[in-house]
C-alpha cells in the first residue's frame, strides 16, 4: 500500500524564515529634526550604526550644500547616494504606477506599502501621507543608505515621518502590518541566486501581505543583458551614469555589475555600487512566484516612446513582449 505524507499548511500570518538571518530587533524612536522623528527597528549594534551614521550624513550635507549641486559634480565632493537617486529612481512615477496597479485588481486605493530593499527608503517616503492615511514600512540591511535616506528623504517629511517605519534588517522579515503592496526594486531580489532561496523570499512575502495584497517586482531582460558592456547615460543634473555590465558567467547565470558615475572635469566615481546577481529570466521568476503561493501572475511590459526605440515609462499589462535588445518590466503577484 501507498504511503500519503500528509504535509501541515501553515497559517495564513506565519512566515516561512529561512534559518540564519533572524535577528532580534528592538523598536527605538529616532527624532531626525524639523519636526521629523519615526520607528526604527535594529538590533543594538544597528541602531548605534545608525546613530553614528547619520551624524556623519548631516555633517557631510551641511558642508556639501554649501555649494549648489552643479558645483560639487567631482568624483572629490559627489555624494553617491544622491546621484544614484538623480540617476535611477523615478519615486513619483513607481508610486503612481504601484497605486495603479493594486487599484486595477482591487478596485480600492491601498493604505499600507512595503519597500523591500529600500535602500534610501525614497519609495516609503513618497508613499505617505498623513491625509489619506497612507503609511509605509521600509527593509534594508545596510546602515550606509538608510542613515542617508533618513536625513535626505525621511526627514523632508516632518511630520509624516512618522507614518514610514524602517527596519534595519533582512527582507524575510515579517512586516508589522500586512501590507497591501509590496514591492522590490531596481532588480534588488535577484541578490537570491538560488532558486530555493528566492522562492522562500516569495513564499515569506505571499504569507506576509493582507488578504488582497498584491506583490509587485521589476526585472530587466533582452540579448544585451548577458553581454559585458557599458551604457553611459547622460543626468541633466549634469554629469553621466554608466551602466557596467561588467562580467557575466553563463553556467551560473551570474552577473556582476558596477555604477560610476562621470564628470565633466574628467574624474569619476568608479564602482560606486556593485551588484553581484544571478541573471533570472521573467518566466522563472514567474514561475518562483506561482511555487511560492501566487495564483496570478501578470506581466507589464513598457511602451514604446516616440523614437520607436527607447521605452517611454508606461507599463501596461501584456501576455508576450517583444524581442527588445534590452527591456524592463514589472510582474505582479496577486494573492
Ligand atoms: C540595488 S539597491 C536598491 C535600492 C533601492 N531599493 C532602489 O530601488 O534603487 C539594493 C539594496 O538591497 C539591500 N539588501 C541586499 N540584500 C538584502 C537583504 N537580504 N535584506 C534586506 N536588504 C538587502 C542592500 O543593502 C541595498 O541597499
Amino acid at each position: 500500500m501507498s504511503q500519503v505524507e500528509i504535509i501541515p499548511q501553515p497559517s495564513v500570518r506565519k512566515t516561512s524564515l529561512a534559518p540564519g538571518f533572524e535577528k532580534k530587533l528592538e523598536s527605538r524612536e529616532l527624532e531626525l529634526g524639523d519636526g521629523a522623528s519615526l520607528t526604527i527597528d535594529a538590533d543594538a549594534e544597528g541602531h548605534a550604526a545608525l546613530v553614528r551614521k547619520l551624524d556623519k550624513v548631516r555633517k557631510k550635507r551641511a558642508s556639501l550644500e554649501r555649494r549648489p549641486l552643479k558645483k560639487r559634480l567631482t568624483a572629490k565632493l559627489a555624494d553617491k547616494h544622491e546621484l544614484y537617486q538623480l540617476s535611477v529612481q523615478s519615486p513619483e512615477e513607481d508610486i503612481a504606477f504601484l497605486r495603479k496597479v493594486y487599484k486595477g485588481y482591487r478596485k480600492k486605493k491601498a493604505k499600507h506599502f512595503r519597500e523591500d530593499f529600500c535602500g534610501t527608503a525614497l519609495l516609503a517616503s513618497t508613499w505617505v501621507d498623513t491625509k489619506s492615511g497612507c503609511t509605509a514600512e521600509g527593509y534594508d540591511i545596510d546602515p550606509d543608505p538608510v542613515a542617508w535616506g533618513l536625513h535626505q528623504n525621511v526627514r523632508l517629511l516632518g511630520e509624516d515621518a512618522s507614518k514610514v517605519h524602517l527596519v534595519l534588517g533582512d527582507v524575510r522579515e515579517r512586516s508589522r502590518k500586512a501590507p497591501d503592496v509590496r514591492c522590490a526594486q531596481n532588480f534588488s531580489y535577484w541578490c537570491f541566486t538560488e532558486r530555493a532561496d528566492m522562492v522562500a523570499y516569495f513564499r515569506s512575502v505571499y504569507e506576509d501581505l493582507a488578504d488582497d495584497g498584491v506583490f509587485v517586482c521589476d526585472l530587466h531582460g533582452g540579448s544585451e543583458t548577458q553581454e559585458e558592456m557599458e551604457e553611459e547615460r547622460d543626468i541633466h543634473a549634469g554629469f553621466t551614469y554608466v551602466w557596467d555590465q561588467y562580467r557575466y558567467w553563463p553556467i551560473q547565470s551570474a552577473v556582476q555589475n558596477h555604477i560610476h558615475f562621470r564628470f565633466g572635469d574628467g574624474t569619476e566615481l568608479f564602482r560606486a555600487f556593485t551588484y553581484d546577481w544571478r541573471l533570472w529570466s521573467l518566466t522563472e521568476i514567474r514561475d518562483c512566484l506561482h511555487d511560492a503561493g501566487f495564483k496570478q501572475v501578470d506581466a507589464y511590459w513598457e511602451g514604446t516612446a516616440s523614437d520607436g526605440e527607447s521605452g517611454n515609462g508606461k507599463f501596461t499589462l501584456a501576455k508576450r513582449g517583444e524581442a527588445d535588445l534590452s527591456w524592463i518590466a514589472y510582474l505582479a503577484g496577486v494573492k
